[in-house]
């Protein structure tokens, strides 16, 4: 061990005293002449929403102990060309959320301890080669917020220690190919929310540490970018709400070390073979909110290492049955929001590690496939969503075992419904979807179990009423409470009759089954008419929504 490895050791311990010995001070709502008489010796200085328009030179000499200094909101318009003299010490440095409109030093000696500037949520148009040309060790920089159209060529070179460069919702149109020249150690880029829709091929070449990038909220149609050298060790990419209609072949062919990718919110229409070509490291995809229709037999096979794969709300109308082969890493699958009608019986054949399948709002009408689960898969982890698909009755015995299956929101054959959950089912298997329900003493919404579905022409609703429930929910909902005696309940808060029950089993299924089927015809209409004289009221809006959903 030499002495040079313990000398920044020395340093930060030195650092360590200074700020053990010196103290933090935190002050809001003050104006300029509080900061005449304070402490010599404080270390942290902290002014958030005080009235301090201007600052003027040397303002804080007598501070040579600070180590953090922040003013916030505090309407900063400018600061004298010195106004940060005398502060060696200094490590943090923001000014965020006020309305600086230039960049500077601000001292006449380079700021030399500074690691972070923070100047977030002003109204910065233009940085010049003067404005980062004192701050030596800059490693954090926080430019967001800002008014930021362009950046000039060599503006950042003297930041040869930048770590973290966040330039996100600013006004850049174009990423040329001299702006982050120099960066070598770029390791975070955050670009989001401009209005880029031109990144130039070597607009990264210089930053070979680039780890993670963020282009979300953007203008991008190309990811062509993406294929130079610097981006090699990219581990993560957020390419999200963009104007992405394709990805060409071998797009992201050099980006091996990348592990998470968001595309979704762009306009894809089809994945290649090709599209994902080189993404072995990948652990997370998520392509959602695309206009997907067609994924080719073999796009997802280079994606051997995928942990979580979200393709919800695109057009997909059926997967080919290999899609899935390479992936036999999978844990999360959303296929939710697509026009599914089938699932080939392959098609998971090898996912053993699958823990969370989401399939709610498509159109199956089987369930059968869920016997052609691997049988290596532990079905106990496994939950599945089923919701809002076009299933009309299914064989119970498939759906035993696993973690959790919701069926709500399905058009049950009614006669087959009834049935089946006489035989009690057991608590992993959800038929019902909640229904909120007016109560007329307390004006607030009870959620009460219940489902639809259909016998041949008719459309029935069925609610499932438990007694204790309702009365436990307008207990807390309601602020005047009437003691209440174990032995002798009060009757549920609503407009239909009282009833006895004890707990929610299979007895009193069979009664409530056929009650709640000749009430809930009354229910509906008496809550509709309740919904339409409230319509009014802001408070109901919610309510009205489900109770027209629920016809
Ligand atoms: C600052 O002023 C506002 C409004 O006058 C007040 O609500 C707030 O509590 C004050 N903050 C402090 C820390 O005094
Ligand atoms: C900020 O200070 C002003 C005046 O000192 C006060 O009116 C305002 O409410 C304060 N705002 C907050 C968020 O404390
Ligand atoms: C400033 O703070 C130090 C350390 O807490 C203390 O010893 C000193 O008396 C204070 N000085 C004044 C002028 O309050
Ligand atoms: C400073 O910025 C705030 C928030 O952006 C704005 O409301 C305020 O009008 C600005 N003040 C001046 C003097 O420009
Ligand atoms: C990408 O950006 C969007 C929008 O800011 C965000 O919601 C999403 O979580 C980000 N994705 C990743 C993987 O960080
Ligand atoms: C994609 O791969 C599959 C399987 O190898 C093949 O049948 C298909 O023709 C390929 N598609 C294209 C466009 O090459
Ligand atoms: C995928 O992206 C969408 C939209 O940006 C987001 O809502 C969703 O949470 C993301 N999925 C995952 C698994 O992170
Ligand atoms: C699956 O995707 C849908 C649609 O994007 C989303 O609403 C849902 O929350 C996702 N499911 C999970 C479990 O993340
Ligand atoms: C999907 O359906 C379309 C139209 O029915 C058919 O042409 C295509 O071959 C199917 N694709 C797969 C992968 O099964
Ligand atoms: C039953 O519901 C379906 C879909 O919600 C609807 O199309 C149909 O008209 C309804 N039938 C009757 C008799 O109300």
């Amino acid at each position: 061990m030499n002495l040079r490895m313990l000398a920044p050791l020395l340093w930060l311990f030195m650092l360590h005293c200074v700020a053990l010995t010196a103290r933090p001070l935190s002050l809001s709502n003050c104006s300029k002449t509080d900061l005449t008489d304070l402490n010599e010796t404080i270390s942290a200085l902290s002014l958030r929403n005080c009235s301090i328009e201007r600052l003027d030179n040397a303002f804080f000499l007598r501070y040579t102990q600070l180590l953090s200094l922040e003013l916030n909101d505090c309407g900063l318009i400018e600061l004298d060309d010195f106004a940060l003299h005398g502060l060696p010490l200094l490590q943090t440095l923001s000014l965020a959320y006020n309305n600086l409109t230039v960049v500077k030093s601000w001292s006449n000696e380079p700021l030399a301890a500074l690691g972070t500037l923070d100047l977030r949520h002003n109204a910065i148009g233009a940085l010049n080669e003067k404005s980062f040309d004192r701050y030596p060790q800059l490693q954090h920089l926080n430019l967001a917020a800002n008014l930021i159209e362009q950046i000039e060529a060599g503006i950042f070179h003297g930041l040869t220690h930048l770590r973290h460069l966040n330039l996100g919702r600013n006004r850049l149109q174009v990423i040329d190919g001299s702006m982050f020249d120099g960066l070598h150690r770029l390791s975070t880029l955050s670009l989001h929310y401009n209005a880029i829709g031109l990144v130039e091929p070597d607009a990264f070449q210089s930053n070979t540490h680039l780890r993670t990038l963020r282009l979300e909220g953007n203008r991008l149609e190309s990811v062509q970018f993406l294929r130079e050298r610097g981006l090699s060790r990219l581990v993560s990419l957020n390419l999200s709400h963009n104007l992405l209609k394709q990805l060409p072949h071998f797009s992201f062919s050099k980006n091996y070390e990348l592990q998470h990718l968001d595309i979704s919110r762009n306009s894809l229409c089809e994945l290649t073979n090709d599209s994902l070509a080189g993404l072995e490291s990948l652990e997370r995809l998520n392509l959602s909110h695309n206009t997907l229709s067609h994924m080719e037999e073999h796009s997802l096979a280079p994606l051997t290492s995928l942990l979580q794969l979200d393709i919800s709300a695109n057009l997909l109308t059926n997967l080919s049955s290999a899609l899935f082969h390479s992936n036999r890493l999978l844990q999360y699958l959303n296929l939710s929001h697509n026009k599914l009608k089938v699932m080939e019986s392959q098609l998971l054949e090898h996912l053993a590690q699958l823990t969370n399948l989401q399939l709610a709002h498509n159109k199956l009408d089987s369930v059968d496939w869920l016997q052609h689960l691997p049988s290596a898969l532990n079905r106990q982890a496994l939950s599945v969503d089923l919701s809002s698909n076009r299933l009309h009755s299914v064989d119970q015995s498939i759906l035993n075992g696993f973690k959790l299956i919701n069926l709500a929101d399905n058009p049950w054959d009614c006669n087959w419904l009834i049935k089946n959950m006489l035989r009690t089912s057991p608590a992993s298997i959800n038929f019902a979807r909640s229904w909120p329900t007016i109560s007329a003493e307390t004006e607030s919404v009870l959620n009460i179990e219940g489902f639809d579905c259909f016998d041949g022409q008719k459309n029935l609703s069925i609610v499932l009423l438990d007694v204790s429930i309702v009365r436990k929910q307008s207990d807390v909902a309601s602020s005047c409470e009437h003691a209440t005696d174990e032995g002798n309940l009060t009757p549920p808060p609503l407009t239909w009759p009282k009833i006895r029950t004890d707990r929610f089993d299979s007895r009193s299924v069979i009664i409530w089954m056929l009650v709640a089927i000749a009430l809930v015809f009354a229910a509906l209409r008496w809550a509709r008419r309740h919904v339409d004289r409230k319509d009014k009221q802001k408070n109901y809006r919610q309510a009205t929504n489900h109770c027209n959903n629920a016809k």
